[in-house]
């Protein structure tokens, strides 16, 4: 990447602690600063034993804040200072440990101070063993910083220092950089909240069986993709899939209706767009079976089912209802009335409606849309579902325009 002086005027206050991937943090300062950036360092202790404050140093050109009782750093820069002189705050890589002195505020060191006491956004790129990432504490801490607006870039799925293969890696210095470069520009759903659902829900019958539906997740994560893109802050409450995450996007993993339920709802309150792209099954088994059910000599066995909550016509008539409500609606025939009697039944300000085929919708490549709105309709013909997402958020971002206007 070639520096672009994009970064000009932006102070960047990078937070390095104990991970080894510390040692790509001169990589992004340099990059950052190929871009114009003014890039000041501040380093754990943990941070210092991967990579020397002299390296980080001569690559940022300024001393390197290390100790919040340094009676000289003090008097140089104190930690209110860093925090003032920061526009954006970027800890890269983060640790296990960082996140929880963030989640829980904790101010006994300089980089939980300086993060505690600043107004600018702040960015967490995590680094860590996958089993310390998937650690239901770290993993709630996650979900607590998320939520209080806190925003994560990765971590990304490979091979790992310690010889082990998971989730935990270090966002590429690459992606770091382009995610930072595109919050610079802004995008038409730039600071707008959206929060999307994509993928199939399971719905358990016994510890190994359960209902569930052909949704890959494709398509609501190119919707994802395709709305971090136009500057949006994205949430993606997943079902069941096989797909990385889009960069800068927030996931929330869920298995049921729900769980899917109940995680949009904590989230609605922040959520400005809401599109609902989830094949939600609309029945769970009414009883779970605690163990495995026995073939028994019966020829028939009957399934009772429940109907789960309807999650998009609860967010659409919620009192914290987002200013815009979109649907899907997955069709085998008479697409266009399906489609309008859920737009209307829902309360829905938009719908998107996918003809399910041999080519197209649950689990392929390729979409095809009719999208409705009151007193509106657009076609979007066959493509790769990347492409139909970026024109439906282009659809979906008039909407929403048109619809602040009035
Ligand atoms: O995941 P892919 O393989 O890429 O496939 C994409 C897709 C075909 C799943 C997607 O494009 C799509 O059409 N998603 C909606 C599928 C669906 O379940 O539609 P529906 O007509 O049954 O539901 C209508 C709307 O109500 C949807 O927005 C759905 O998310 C929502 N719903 C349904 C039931 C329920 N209990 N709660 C809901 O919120």
């Amino acid at each position: 990447m070639i520096g672009s002086n994009a970064f000009r005027g932006k102070h960047i206050l990078l937070g390095i602690t104990g991970s080894i991937a510390a040692y790509k943090a001169a990589d992004l300062v340099r990059r950052l600063k190929e871009h114009g950036a003014e890039v000041r360092v501040m380093m754990s202790h943990g941070a210092t034993q991967f990579i020397t404050p002299l390296t980080m140093q001569t690559v940022s050109g300024h001393p390197v804040s290390l100790n919040f009782f340094d009676a000289d750093e003090e008097a140089a820069m104190g930690h209110i200072k860093l925090a003032r002189w920061a526009d954006w705050i970027v800890i890269a890589p983060a640790t296990a440990d960082c996140l929880a002195k963030l989640t829980h505020g904790h101010a006994d060191d300089l980089i939980s101070t300086v993060c505690l006491a600043s107004e600018a956004p702040l960015i967490l790129a995590p680094a860590m063993n996958n089993k310390m990432w998937s650690h239901p504490a770290t993993q709630q801490n996650y979900q607590l910083l998320k939520q209080r607006g806190v925003e994560f870039f990765g971590p990304e799925s490979g091979d790992q220092a310690c010889g082990e293969q998971g989730e935990g890696r270090l966002m590429a210095v690459d992606a770091i950089v382009s995610l930072l470069l595109t919050k610079l520009q802004p995008g038409p759903l730039s600071g707008t909240q959206l929060l999307i659902t994509a993928g199939p829900t399971y719905e358990p019958i016994d510890p190994v069986r359960f209902i569930a539906n052909r949704s890959s997740g494709k398509m609501g994560y190119a919707l994802a993709q395709a709305a971090v893109e136009a500057g949006a802050n994205v949430t993606l409450i997943s079902g069941p899939v096989a797909l990385g995450t889009p960069d800068g996007v927030n996931r929330v993993d869920v298995e049921t209706a729900q769980q899917m339920y109940d995680a949009v709802m904590q989230y609605l309150t922040q959520t400005i767009i809401f599109i609902g792209c989830a094949a939600v099954a609309d029945y769970r088994p009414a009883h779970q079976a605690q163990a495995k059910l026995k073939k028994s000599t019966n020829n028939d066995l009957t399934l009772q089912l429940q109907l789960n909550p309807d999650i998009i016509n609860t967010v659409a008539n919620s009192d914290n209802r987002p200013e815009l409500v979109v649907g899907f609606a997955a069709e085998t025939d008479d697409l266009q009335q399906y489609a309008q009697q859920k737009l209307q039944q829902k309360r829905l300000d938009l719908i998107a409606a996918n003809r399910v085929g041999d080519r197209l919708a649950f689990g392929q490549e390729n979409n095809a849309l009719e999208i409705f709105w009151e007193g509106g309709h657009k076609s979007l013909t066959e493509a790769p579902k990347l492409e139909i997402a970026r024109e439906l958020i282009k659809v979906i971002t008039e909407r929403y325009h048109a619809k602040n206007s009035i």
